[in-house]
């Protein structure tokens, strides 16, 4: 449970066009250990969306240092960061990701589709996540069948399928009413006690209230780093 699965040193993101230069990140330091439910919070803008996109592998920083489970993001080739991404990391957006007019269970079955799972074994699978987050009625229903915060819960189904270390979740409930958010978070809490390393990115206090610690970003840099109502770290600003 202490072993870091995450280390990020003085990482930068900069936007670079002709016109403007955009600090998205700037030099940003901390680690994540296995088995935390992290909230990033922050104003819009703040680098939270850049950040979740550098740890989740889909896109690279500018400068600075990235290891996901002990291995050193930079080094890897396309192909073994397509992997670990596929197979360590879960992702949950604001707006869902499913496929439309499509099955929960299809929709739940295409990432082990892709990984090589046999029919029979992902449907099993996808079956058991959706029993999980309450949609074990739903299998058949498409995704225009079910409200916002039941296509989240297949989301995160999908996002489980293939049992990754981390779930890496965007404002997973910026486009659910507050009472399938609390639904959202209860799974959530689930999740983690399982054993899966949760960060999740909101501005919602209520929402993030929910996680074991707080990081809150401004001008994409950590400003505050909050466990157990104690404050581990602060970065002064000058
Ligand atoms: N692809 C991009 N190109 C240029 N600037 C970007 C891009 N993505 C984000 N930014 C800028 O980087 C900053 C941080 O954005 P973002 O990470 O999306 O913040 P948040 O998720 O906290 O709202 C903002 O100023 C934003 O305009
Ligand atoms: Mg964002």
């Amino acid at each position: 449970m202490n072993t870091p699965i995450i280390i990020v040193e003085h990482l930068s993101k900069v936007y670079k066009s002709d016109l403007f230069e955009t600090v998205a990140l700037a030099d940003i330091s901390f680690e994540v250990k296995k088995g935390e439910f992290l909230a990033i919070m922050g104003p819009s803008g703040s680098g939270k969306s850049t950040l979740m996109h550098i740890l989740g592998g889909l896109d690279q920083p500018s400068s600075g240092k990235y290891i996901l489970d002990g291995k050193n993001v930079e080094s890897l080739s396309d192909d073994d960061l397509a992997d670990i991404r596929n197979r360590k990391i879960g992702f949950v957006f604001q707006a869902f990701n499913l496929l439309p007019r499509t099955t929960t269970l299809k929709n739940v079955m295409l990432p082990m589709t892709y990984a090589g799972i046999p029919r029979e074994k992902r449907e099993a699978i996808a079956q058991k996540y959706l029993e999980m987050v309450g949609l074990g009625d739903r299998l058949s229903h498409t995704t225009n069948q079910i409200s916002g915060g039941q296509q989240q819960r297949v989301a995160i189904a999908r996002a489980l399928s293939l049992d990754p270390a981390i779930i890496l979740a965007d404002e997973p409930t910026g486009n659910i009413a507050s009472a399938q958010a609390e639904e959202i978070m209860e799974i959530f809490k689930d999740i983690n006690e399982k054993g899966h390393t949760i960060i999740m990115i909101t501005h919602e206090p209520d929402i993030a209230s929910h996680a074991k610690r707080i990081i809150t970003m401004k001008d994409g840099k950590i400003v505050n780093d909050v466990q157990n109502n104690k404050e581990i770290r602060y970065q002064h600003k000058h």
